[in-house]
């Protein structure tokens, strides 16, 4: 087993093993002060995955009850928040017990925003079973719903109390939930890690498992520094939303609905690419290609500009976008909203 300790105001572990789902109970038992637990997931990870946790968890001596909500984006809401709430309240869930968020990033995100706020906050566990919320999502301590105006907006930093990543729930992906995650893979190269670009771009969507353990595990650990420097977002963590501001506004564009985040990081990437780095623009587009993932976007800037100055990393009249020069260097770069747009439509 690989472990990644995560120093934030409240430190964590991150296990990363193969299998480590089914031993879930153990390594829960170490950080639990209390045998009672209740695991949160959706309709395809529960029938998935649901009964082992819950046999790991009884057989280390948990009582534990499960609640499940349709899977997909459109139940990161304040109706299924609600239904959350009703479940723990059902489930006598005290401040000594453990909240346990099972499942991809939609999961990890909600489970996250009740963990936060039932009781001003019960400790939680992310068991990430998808790529992407295993590389990001589940790491760092970002929770959130969304609301009718938008993405993410109503949230909390809550750090997890642990992690337990399992590769091999990464076998029963889809090619396409695979990509979602490669998308940010891609991004962890192109801001930090050159050696991790080029080991990403030398393979693509069919042999990637061949290499994931590496991947997974050096995504985390990036993360893991970034994290650690600024933990609440105020600075370096923007590094994070490389291919963001666009690619947020491609899925605004689309609704949120048949656009997944990682397609929209992938077009947003290369778009961003093209207009301030454009000697890496085909590196970059090649090796974005080779995991089924969009180099562009259908909608035209002139669409997409009205999301972009929606996006979280707005201050004021003034929108932070990230920039790689250098495969493997980001910087943040600062512009008025207008100054953006202008050398975003010049593009
Ligand atoms: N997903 C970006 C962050 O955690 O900051």
């Amino acid at each position: 087993m690989k472990t990644i300790r995560v120093n934030t105001s409240k430190p964590y572990d991150v296990l990363i093993e193969r299998g480590s789902i089914k031993s879930c109970g153990k390594y829960i038992a170490d950080i639990a002060k209390s045998r009672r637990a209740a695991i949160i997931t959706d309709d395809v990870v529960e029938k998935l995955y649901g009964d082992t946790v819950k046999k790991s968890l009884t057989e280390n001596g948990f009582g534990c009850t499960m609640f499940s909500f349709p899977n997909g984006e459109a139940s990161k809401s304040l109706a299924v928040l609600s239904d959350i709430y009703d479940f723990l309240c059902e489930s006598s869930i005290t401040r000594n017990d453990i909240i346990i968020a099972l499942g991809g990033g939609v999961v990890g995100d909600i489970t996250g925003f009740a963990a936060a706020t039932f009781l001003r906050g019960v400790e939680f566990v992310q068991i990430p079973t998808t790529l992407l919320a295993q590389i990001d999502s589940s790491v760092g301590g970002k929770t959130a719903i969304d609301l009718k105006c938008g993405k993410n907006l109503a949230g909390a930093f809550k750090q997890p109390a642990l992690v337990i990543c399992d590769s091999d729930t990464l076998k029963t992906l889809s090619p396409d939930i695979l990509a979602d995650g490669m998308a940010e893979a891609i991004k962890y190269g192109m801001i930090r890690d050159e050696k991790l670009f080029r080991l990403i771009a030398e393979h693509d969507l069919g042999n990637v498992h061949e290499v994931m353990d590496e991947i997974v595990y050096t995504c985390i650990d990036i993360k893991r520094a970034v994290v650690e420097n600024d933990e609440f977002d105020r600075g370096e963590r923007m590094i994070l939303n490389f291919g963001h501001t666009i690619g947020h506004a491609i899925e605004g564009y689309h609704n949120y609905v048949n656009y997944t985040h990682g397609k929209g990081v992938a077009a947003g990437m290369c778009i961003i690419t093209r207009r301030f780095a454009e000697n890496l623009s085909e590196r970059l587009e090649k090796c974005v290609r080779a995991y089924g993932l969009p180099i562009d976007s259908e909608a035209s800037m002139a669409e997409l500009l009205p999301f972009c100055s929606k996006d979280k990393k707005r201050e004021s009249n003034n929108i932070n976008f990230i920039v790689c020069e250098k495969i493997g260097e980001a910087e943040i770069r600062k512009a008025s909203v207008a100054e953006f747009n202008k050398m975003m439509e010049e593009s």
